[in-house]
């Protein structure tokens, strides 16, 4: 089953939705935990006891020099949670990636803008590839292609990694990159509460409760 993730820091959001759907884990990045004004160990100490053991957690680093970004990461690979570490695709990143993969650390390439961009992370050792929906559409690209291009080229050169597409700011973007058959998605929190919610629900749902009332008054279904 497809990895599904909260792109998010807000423990009651995320507390609001596990109790709904399976959730895989949650991954985060430093503008995120900036704005939430939580850090890595605050919050992964509320998220793991009420996602499980099984729960798994991205954490990006934000070191900025290839020896600073293997030691960052080697710190947040020995926190005591399902780590996946994640790094920006840079030059250094893919460097960071090469090296550290070859240590087995769990890795994600984040930050990528391009198919060739994922495809090099990729075959440097990134476990997860994250392409941004929608920062690619805003820059003029098109961000559903990209998720395509790379699931395909994937494919063809078997390689062991999975997209985990990310930045999405509508349904239609997500159940797009869902057809392209992505192995994990990561999505912000507002946007998984529109995705079941649509204006005839509650009407129809209210149909139903006055036609019931109207024939069996104060009856439950099986004592009808
Ligand atoms: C996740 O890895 C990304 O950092 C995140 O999804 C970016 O989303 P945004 O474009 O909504 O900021």
């Amino acid at each position: 089953m497809i990895e599904f993730y909260l792109d998010s820091a807000d423990v009651a959001q995320i507390e609001r939705f596990h109790s709904c759907l399976p959730i895989k884990g949650v991954t985060t990045n430093p503008s995120i935990l900036a704005n939430a004004g939580i850090g890595v160990n605050g919050l992964l100490k509320q998220l793991s006891p009420m996602l499980g053991e099984q729960a798994r957690f991205h954490v990006q680093v934000v070191s900025q020099t290839l020896p600073e970004i293997i030691a960052e990461a080697h710190q947040i690979a020995g926190l005591p949670y399902d780590i996946v570490v994640k790094i920006p695709a840079t030059e250094i990143g893919l460097a960071a990636i090469k090296q550290l993969h070859r240590e087995g650390i769990p890795l994600l390439a984040t930050a990528i803008y391009t198919t060739q961009q994922g495809f090099l992370a990729a075959l440097a050792g990134a476990d997860y590839l994250a392409p941004y929906v929608n920062r690619i559409d805003v820059f003029g690209g098109d961000g559903v292609t990209v998720v395509h291009e790379l699931q395909q080229l994937l494919q063809q050169q078997q390689l062991p990694c999975c997209v985990l597409p990310a930045s999405f700011k509508n349904p239609r973007q997500v159940l797009e990159v869902l057809q392209a058959g992505v192995g994990a998605i990561t999505l912000p929190v507002e946007l998984v509460a529109q995705m079941f919610s649509h204006p005839a629900v509650p009407l129809a749902v209210e149909q139903f409760t006055t036609d019931w009332q109207r024939a069996f008054a104060g009856r439950l279904a099986f004592e009808s």
